[in-house]
């Protein structure tokens, strides 16, 4: 992706004709290339500094202590300071900073960062108050503008790992690869790139820091981490501004969390679209998904949602419905509701290219001049699902406005959710599988100065813009349900509107386990609510292939089986009742764990931290490279079988503390001394052997036992079995405690906490304080656990009246449970096998105390 050099930024100093050849790369012969070497002129800024260098500008601002934005451009003048990813109000935001002016260089400190910027050559240096690298410009040709784009390069450190960039494939840590970002229809192949998602935002994590960085550009872009040079990497766009932020962290959750600062966060999901979810391409006709709807509930399979895929329309075309193989569309609604399933149905952004035959998304679009253009301004007309078709120029906030009106219908008929499948935007006979970059698209959006815009710039940002008028146009249409919306293509801070999947994946252990990779990336780059398609999309999946995929996905922010026409049966029940049993079991955690599942939801809406996490978020300073494990929010450790088939067992990699094992309540068997499979590999010198080390611990789990681990010194709320998020449960709120005992002398025990959230599931009502917040603690000391709760916040009404406290790790059935004020002892009993000790303590909302002892 690196195209040579005919403009070389910074400063302008010389004007030389090189020439240059670059064997494989586009070769201009005699390019003209303008030298910039240093600083001209600066001037200090309140927030930043301005620097002129030649005719470039330059202008760094802090818009917090931790957060800075670089703007580069070639000319005197900056472009326009608009964005569809960066919220506005965050934009206007900046800090004070301190100028800072040396002969060697200009710049200024905030609280958290030193950036500097060297007179000459220019170069510009991120770095912690202690003079640490943070993101510093590589020593040689940093910032190059050329063919209408730049690039930009950046050293890197040995030892600097890099995540992030959405789903891409290819492995967990994206050092020594490059990739594209150009949302494409294509298959998820293991190497395949570009896919359907631009996500341009990593992290780099290196000695113990992490820094993100976002370039805020829609045009094609491409990123580098040391696949073409060993101490650089860079990235690149073909053309728009040059504007990037630089996150700090030192944690990469506070990165995470700066990056969502910026971008947003997820809205607040119904809790329906966390249940389990079934869908197919296609439940067609209607009987069909009858079938599926009826055996979900006679198997006793707890279901939320069943999906409806192109084929239910009439000729493929959007907001149409088949009236043959769909008679009673709203009928079918209303039994599925009766059912305590939701519809989702499938709306792709291509509006069927049909004049004068009544269909509305047509006529109503053509006469309010809400499609893309060609570069001649006639319509643009290319071919998908329903043959010819228009597409609408999501980019006018009346043509989104248009577009989210066209759901009244299906609305009013009772349908839940909406997929906005298709838009990266595929066009069967376009180029590339897309429309032609010359193509015209109208910006007409407050915030943006009105013009138009070709479809190379807006490209990128098309899946992202339906989404969001299919989210804005629900919001209005129900404005006191939370809209679902998932969508395929997207683009930074598209997790504002929605849910997405990773796309059309395969039926194979390969991609079952690529699949985690790429969920942990989607998770770290802002996109939170997210999902693979359970047993894989393409082909069909064997037995334990699925049965697997489902335990796996009962951990995964969203759990929907998915695959494609022609396929084997991917339901729950294929392959018969024993895979069935051992399915339906994980399905059931899923319900049971909803309570723990929602507080993430919650947290994830309120702070953008993923819901799966890879290691390394929860433990920074460890397990970086690990990606075949994951957390599933702070508490849970999901550890698949690397490979399907694993007849040699193999060791899980424990961070720091003890574990329980989530089923069995036993402490997880680490022989003492053991270190992690990490620590083995840092701490092993040449050629010293392996035997100093305790052999670690290999498991060797069944098909039907997922390891899932707990730890040590959380608080897991559960629920009684419910069939779907509809039904209200019955009988207590379970709370899992996992103590942290203390070493003998060793090791203090942790103190422990987890928290709780709940709301009605689907309205706003939260935001006026209708919700319930809890927090909770313990303690281990001795032979005793004091669990604390903490005070409840707002007001919405438990359907609890009593908890069931579960203490692990307790020794025997001898136990005395008291609410700290109270005399009364309270009943107890033991399980033997667990180590679990129960406890019913009444429904304790206020600041409250139960010690157990022996
Ligand atoms: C492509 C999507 O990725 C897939 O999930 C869907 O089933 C087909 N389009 C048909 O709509």
């Amino acid at each position: 992706m690196k195209y040579p050099t005919q403009f070389r930024f910074p400063a302008l100093v010389s004007l030389v004709i090189v020439l240059t050849a670059f064997a494989g790369l586009k070769v201009l012969a005699a390019t003209p290339r303008l030298t910039v070497e240093e600083v001209t002129a600066s001037k200090p800024l309140r927030d930043g500094i301005d620097i002129q260098a030649g005719a470039a500008t330059i202008r760094i601002t802090a818009l917090r202590e931790d957060i800075v934005r670089v703007r580069i451009a070639q000319g005197g003048t900056l472009p326009e300071d608009a964005s569809w990813a960066v919220l506005p109000e965050r934009r206007e935001q900046s800090v004070d900073v301190k100028p800072l002016e040396d002969v060697g260089f200009v710049g200024f400190k905030t609280a958290v960062l030193e950036v500097r910027v060297e007179r000459s050559p220019l170069r510009l240096l991120v770095r912690d108050l202690n003079g640490n690298h943070i993101c510093n410009d590589a020593l040689d040709n940093p910032t190059e503008f050329r063919n209408g784009g730049f690039e930009v390069h950046k050293q890197m450190p040995t030892d600097e790992r890099f995540y992030g960039l959405g789903d891409k494939t290819g492995s967990f840590d994206r050092r020594g690869q490059a990739y594209e970002l150009w949302n494409r229809d294509h298959g998820v192949e293991d190497t395949a790139d570009p896919l359907y998602k631009s996500i341009p935002f990593f992290m780099g994590v290196t000695g113990g820091r992490s820094y993100g960085l976002f370039l805020d550009n829609t045009f094609r872009t491409w990123f580098d981490f040391g696949k073409q040079s060993r101490d650089s990497f860079s990235f690149g766009a073909e053309g728009g501004p040059l504007n990037y932020y630089v996150i700090y962290g030192p944690t990469p959750k506070q990165v995470v969390e700066g990056y969502a600062y910026l971008t947003g966060t997820p809205p607040m999901p119904p809790m329906w679209a966390l249940g389990f979810q079934q869908s197919r391409y296609s439940y067609t006709p209607e009987s069909m998904l009858r079938v599926v709807a009826d055996k979900l509930r006679s198997d006793r399979i707890p279901a939320d949602a069943v999906y409806l895929d192109i084929d239910y329309q009439f000729r493929n075309r959007p907001f149409t419905v088949d009236p043959v193989n769909f008679p009673g569309f709203p009928g079918l609604v209303a039994d599925l509701k009766k059912e305590h399933l939701h519809l989702v149905t499938i709306t792709d952004l291509h509006v069927a290219h049909v004049a004068g035959e009544g269909y509305m998304p047509y006529e109503t679009g053509h006469a309010g001049d809400h499609f893309v253009k060609k570069a001649d301004g006639s319509e643009y007309v290319g071919i998908v699902w329903p043959g010819p078709a228009v597409f609408p120029d999501f980019t006018r906030a009346e043509t989104r406005k248009w577009w989210g009106g066209l759901y009244a219908e299906f609305v009013k008929d009772g349908v839940s959710g909406f997929w906005n499948d298709m838009n990266e935007p595929s066009v069967f006979d376009g180029p590339g599988m897309t429309m032609p970059l010359d193509n015209i698209h109208r910006i007409e959006e407050p915030g943006f100065a009105p013009r138009t815009a070709t479809h190379a710039e807006i490209h990128n940002i098309v899946g992202m813009q339906n989404e969001r008028a299919t989210f804005e146009g629900l919001l209005k249409l129900r404005p006191d349900e939370r809209p679902f919306v998932l969508t395929r293509a997207t683009y930074a801070g598209g997790q504002r509107f929605g849910f997405t999947w990773t796309g059309d994946n395969a039926s194979t252990w390969s991609q079952l386990r690529l699949g985690t990779q790429m969920l942990l990336n989607l998770g770290l780059s802002g996109i939170s609510m997210v999902g693979d398609d359970i047993g894989g999309f393409g082909g069909s999946a064997a037995p334990d292939l699925l049965t697997r995929w489902i335990e796996i996905g009962a951990f995964n922010p969203m759990y929907r089986d998915h695959s494609t026409i022609g396929s084997m049966p991917q339901e729950v029940w294929a392959h018969g009742p024993e895979q069935e049993a051992i399915r339906r079991r994980y399905i059931e955690t899923r319900y049971r764990l909803l309570p723990y599942i929602y507080t993430l939801a919650e947290e994830a809406h309120r702070t953008g931290l993923p819901m799966v996490r890879p290691l390394f978020l929860e433990f920074p300073n460890d397990f970086d490279g690990v990606d075949t494990e994951f957390m599933f929010g702070a508490n849970l450790l999901v550890a698949p079988p690397p490979y399907g088939e694993m007849p040699e067992g193999y060791s899980v990699a424990y961070p720091e503390g003890e574990w329980y094992d989530f089923w069995t309540g036993a402490k997880a068997v680490r022989s003492p001394g053991q270190p992690s499979i990490v620590e083995v590999s840092n701490t092993i010198a040449a050629g010293e052997s392996l035997s100093k080390f305790p052999p670690p611990v290999v498991i060797h789990p069944g098909l039907d036992t997922l390891p899932v681990y707990v730890r040590a010194g959380s608080v897991v709320p559960m629920q009684p079995l419910v069939q779907s998020t509809d039904e209200t449960p019955q009988g207590p709120l379970e709370l899992r405690v996992y103590p942290d005992w203390p070493d003998k002398g060793a090791r203090a025990g942790r103190n422990c906490g987890g928290s709780l959230y709940l709301d009605d599931g689907h309205t706003f009502k939260f935001e006026r304080g209708e919700y319930l917040r809890q927090a909770f603690t313990c303690q281990a000391q001795g032979r005793e656990v004091t669990v604390g709760f903490g005070a409840r916040t707002g007001s919405y009404a438990p359907w609890w009246k009593m908890m069931e406290v579960v203490v692990y790790g307790w020794p025997s059935a001898q136990a005395v449970a008291q609410i700290t004020g109270t005399t009364d002892s309270l009943k107890t009993s033991y399980d033997e096998a667990a180590h679990a000790l129960h406890i019913m303590v009444p429904d304790l909302a206020g600041k409250q105390e139960l010690r157990v002892r022996e």
